[in-house]
């Protein structure tokens, strides 16, 4: 009987150190070395991965943190952990020479160069590995892991850019924010990130444009008709908005979904082009089924209202 008893006891404990923090946390993958190349890797976004052991005092600490973040970071930047402690994992903890627990690290995507003169298709070699050495809070973490996601967001300063680029018969269409903040926003930054190599993304502030004079697009006689009416009535106070230029046709075409979410922006801009990531494509069913890979009942995660783009 007490033997039982003692044996039901060692079963049990065993059974919580197996046990994944995150197999019910909509926003966090539990990695394993079967999908971390794909998902860490194979990708153009940043990850930030937690490596932890489930009998970890501070990590049972940072659990709560982790998951703050996973929303915050939500369509910006992966959020992934590795459980140390299952035996398949040691080997991806001992690559990544974790020595203590939990360690962040910030996986990051090397740089798509699109001017190299080489005529190969961009490739993706490894993302570099950055430790997170910052405070285990949020706002820092979330601060640090958004400062890695790569920029391909041109920004003009003058809108005699925009009529080049429009203009610009190599690429039929130019997606343009006008936009309220000055800073080029993270889901700004990460919607380009998905139609990386596909569609060209630019941003100039409203502040910017009503100084503009030097715009001429005789050209294209529609495009130049409605920024000049831009010109001429915007306020910087103005709530932005996202334009795709069809430089080939002289069309033009304005997002008028209710909010900048990421799924209904995606639906406009796969009218022009295919996204490689993101909503709608192969790479998030992969992605959301890992995420619901831990438990039957867990909830798939809805895309998040940002409330500026
Ligand atoms: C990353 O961007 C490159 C360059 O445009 C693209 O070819 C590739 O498909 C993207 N990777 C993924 C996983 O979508």
């Amino acid at each position: 009987m007490l033997f039982t008893k003692l044996l039901i006891f060692i079963f049990s404990i065993q059974f919580i150190e197996a046990q994944n923090f995150y197999d019910k946390s909509p926003n966090i993958i539990e990695l394993t070395p079967k999908n971390f190349e794909k998902v860490v890797h194979r990708t153009n976004y940043s990850t930030l991965v937690e490596f932890y052991a489930p009998w970890c005092g501070y990590c049972q600490k940072m659990k709560g943190v982790m998951e703050r973040a996973s929303k915050n970071l939500q369509d910006i930047v992966q959020v992934a952990s590795v459980n140390c402690d299952l035996a398949k994992n040691k080997p991806l903890c001992a690559q990544y020479r974790i020595q203590g627990f939990p360690t962040l690290m910030v996986f990051r995507p090397p740089k798509v160069n699109f001017n190299k003169p080489t005529g190969d298709t961009p490739r993706l070699s490894n993302h570099a590995s950055e430790v997170y050495k910052g405070e285990r809070k949020l706002r820092p973490i979330v601060d640090f892991s958004v400062s890695r996601v790569k920029n391909y967001v041109k920004r003009l300063l003058r809108l005699e850019k925009l009529s080049d680029a429009i203009k610009d018969k190599t690429k039929r269409y130019s997606v343009v924010l006008f936009a309220k903040k000055e800073n080029t926003s993270p889901l700004y930054k990460s919607i380009a990130l998905d139609w990386l190599g596909t569609l060209e993304f630019f941003t100039i502030a409203n502040n910017k444009v009503n100084k503009l004079t030097d715009f001429d697009l005789k050209t294209h006689p529609n495009i130049e008709t409605y920024i000049k009416g831009i010109i001429n009535t915007v306020n910087p106070g103005d709530s932005s908005r996202l334009v795709v230029f069809d430089g080939q046709e002289d069309k033009y075409y304005v997002f008028d979904g209710e909010s900048f979410n990421k799924v209904e922006i995606a639906k406009f801009l796969s009218n022009f082009a295919q996204a490689n990531e993101g909503p709608l494509t192969k790479r998030q069913e992969f992605l959301d089924h890992l995420k619901l890979g831990g438990a039957k009942n867990k909830k798939s995660s809805k895309s998040i209202i940002h409330d500026e783009l």
